[in-house]
Order: structure tokens, then sequence, then C-alpha cells
């Protein structure tokens, strides 16, 4: 029987095992030496001056903001077209998300939606753009506005490690930029685990207070803070998954370009559009398709042995936890680019190892599914 063409795949190799062996054994398990290396690592690699590791992605999202001032009661710049997890920080902080629609072609927070909506707004604090399928939002433009109107940028760079646009890395425009390591994304580290970079000297250590309690130096809880941090076994895996990502970054690229070569005869599907003076890390390959075909295409592909998915299923505006929240029932908008993406995405499979013969079963189907 063929194997199925999986839709994600994770990397694991004797180094890793064996660095991951070494902390296991070494029994310092938090706030040891891997996680410093990691750290100036990863800050090194995105030229930034701070790296600050965490729990999660979701985590560096809410540090990210809280350590830039995001208080109960302000506005913050979201897009519609995200994973919720973008969200959740907002609102966990009191905040309130103003939802932003998308470019209809890079499918990132439009400048222009942006700056209408920020005009619009009583107490505009923060601009979070979401780099999304491993593409970044205009930065450029963004960042803009932001000066033009004194607001935060915390650049949800989460499924976009090392992609670049107009000369700059992912996360290191604006005052934060916040990373996941959950599995299935760029890099991992062998779970969950997250990393808030920057490059201001006060956002890093408010960060790094609040990921430990709040506590400083000398023991004072100064500011209130959880457990939010990022363990030494999952740094070091994550430190070695470093040293390969952007090899992993230039596969997937290589990977995308097949598809988009092949696929761009097949009328009915609209393939990615990449940005002038960028580069795509395609964390996400998503396509779309006609709404009223795309169960039954999804359905095709699956019974020939090949994953899809749908990031997401419902945009971020549309979840009742949003939709029900006292800070913002009956004030949501309607994102027409948005949702017309959320009628016709489908995400096809995307991983550094996907095999030539495993790209050519996918478009094969593909083709026949719209002969
Ligand atoms: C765009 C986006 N934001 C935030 C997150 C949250 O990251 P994590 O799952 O590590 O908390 C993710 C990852 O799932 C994501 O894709």
């Amino acid at each position: 029987m063929t194997e199925r063409v999986p839709f994600t795949d994770v990397y694991v190799d004797d180094e890793i095992v064996e660095r991951a062996t070494d902390v296991l054994e070494s029994t310092r398990y938090v706030k040891g030496p891997e996680l410093e290396t990691f750290e100036e690592n990863f800050a090194e690699e995105c030229g930034v001056e701070h790296a600050v590791g965490v729990s999660s992605g979701t985590a560096a999202i809410l540090l990210s903001l809280r350590a830039v001032g995001v208080e109960a009661g302000d506005e913050v710049f979201v897009p519609g077209n995200t994973f919720f997890a973008t969200v959740s920080p907002v609102l966990s902080v009191g905040a309130t998300p103003v939802f932003v629609d998308i470019d209809p072609e890079t499918y990132t927070m439009d400048p222009a939606d942006l700056e209408a909506k920020v005009a619009d707004a009583a107490n505009p604090a923060a601009i979070l753009p979401v780099h999304i399928y491993g593409q970044m939002a205009d930065v450029e433009a963004i960042t803009t506005i932001a000066d033009d109107h004194d607001l935060s940028v915390v650049a949800d760079s989460c499924q976009a490690h090392f992609a670049e646009r107009d000369g700059q890395i992912a996360g290191t425009a604006g005052d934060a930029g916040a990373f996941s390591f959950y599995p299935s994304k760029n890099m991992t580290v062998g779970g969950d685990g997250g990393m808030l970079v920057t490059d201001r000297e006060d956002v890093a250590e408010t960060a790094r207070k609040i990921r430990n309690h709040g506590r400083d130096e000398n023991g004072v809880h100064e500011t209130l803070g959880l457990n939010y941090r990022l363990d030494d076994l999952n740094a070091a895996v994550g430190d070695e998954q470093l040293k390969h990502v952007q090899g992993w970054n230039a596969a997937r690229v290589e990977v995308a370009s097949k598809y988009t070569d092949r696929l761009s005869d097949v009328a009915p599907v609209t393939t990615p559009t990449e940005a002038p003076d960028s580069t795509h890390v395609y964390h996400l390959y998503v396509v779309q398709v006609p709404p009223d075909e795309r169960e039954a295409f999804r359905d095709f592909l699956d019974e020939r042995g090949i994953d899809t998915g749908r990031h997401y299923e419902t945009p971020a505006h549309q979840h009742p936890a949003v939709q029900d929240h006292p800070a913002v029932a009956g004030e949501l908008p309607t994102l027409p680019e948005t949702e017309r993406l959320y009628e016709r995405n489908v995400s096809l499979p995307m991983h550094p190892r996907l095999s030539e013969s495993e790209i050519d079963r996918v478009c094969e189907a593909i083709e026949a599914y719209f002969e």
C-alpha cells in the first residue's frame, strides 16, 4: 500500500537526542545554561539585542503586550486571518482587539484598512501584525502608521522564523516579536516553547520578570507574573534545531516553487503570491479553490492518501470567545477579504523533506480533480 503524504513532519537526529540526554543527565532542568545559550544564539541569528525564551508562542505574545505597556481598555489592531492565539493574549490583558482585513494577494494585514481603523479608534495602543503562513506583513507601512500615531508594534512571527521583507527579519521590526516552537512550526524545541525578541532593554527585562513570577534578581515581586519559563531540555533541542532552520526554510521554498510552477496551469486553483523583496518561508502552502468544490476536493485528495488542512476554519473575529467577550460585544466588523479567503482556503502538505514523488502525487491528484 502506498504511504500517505503527511501534512507535516518533525526532524530529530542523533545530535538532538544526545544534547537532550546530556540535559537529562545534568539534572539542570530549569533556569540552566542551555536556555542562555539558546537565547544568545537565537538573538544573534535574528540580529537583535535580546531573546527571551518562554513556554509557548502564546506566552511570547502575551508577555510582549504586557512589556510594551498594553493595559485593560486599550485597543490592539489584529488581522482577522490568524490563529486564535494572536487574539487570546489581547483579551487576556483586558484590551480590545480591533480586527483588520487582509491584503488579498499576501493574506497579511492590509495597511490601508489598518490606517482607517486606527483613525477611528478611541484608545489605540498597539498593532499586532501576523506574518501568516511564513510571509511577512508589510512592516514598513505598518511601522510608519505606528510611528505616526505613537503605537507599539508586536509582530506575531510564530509562523515565520527568519522570513524577510524589505531587509527586515521577521519579529525584528517594531518593539517586540513573538515566535512559537510548537512541533509543526519551521523549527521546534521538541515540545511547546516560544521566544520573544526585542532590541529594547526595558521590554526584555520586563518579559524576563513576568515569565518568572514577576521576580527581580533580589527576589522581590515587583510586578505580577506567572510561570512562562522555557525549560533547559527544550532549549537544548531548540538550539540544535536552530542550526538547521535556515536550510529547512530553503527546502520549503523549493517545495513551494515546484507546487506553484505545476499548479499555475490548473485554472481553478489560486497559488500563493510572494510580496516583492521578500523571502516567504512557507510554514504553510495555502491555495484557494472554488468554495462549492472545497470539501469534495479535500475528500478526493484524502482518498488518494494526501493530507490537507484548513488554516483556519473560522476567521479569528468570528469565534464565540471573541464575539461574546464583554470587551468587543456588538462591535465586530465584516472583513470581506478575510472572509472570502476562509471560504476557499486549503493547505497542502508542506515540510522540508517532502520528496519529488510526493510533490508529484499531490499535483497529479489536484490536476485529476479539476480535469
Ligand atoms: C499565528 C500564530 N500565533 C500564535 C501561535 C501560538 O503559538 P503556541 O502554540 O506556541 O502557543 C501560533 C501557533 O500555533 C500561530 O500559528
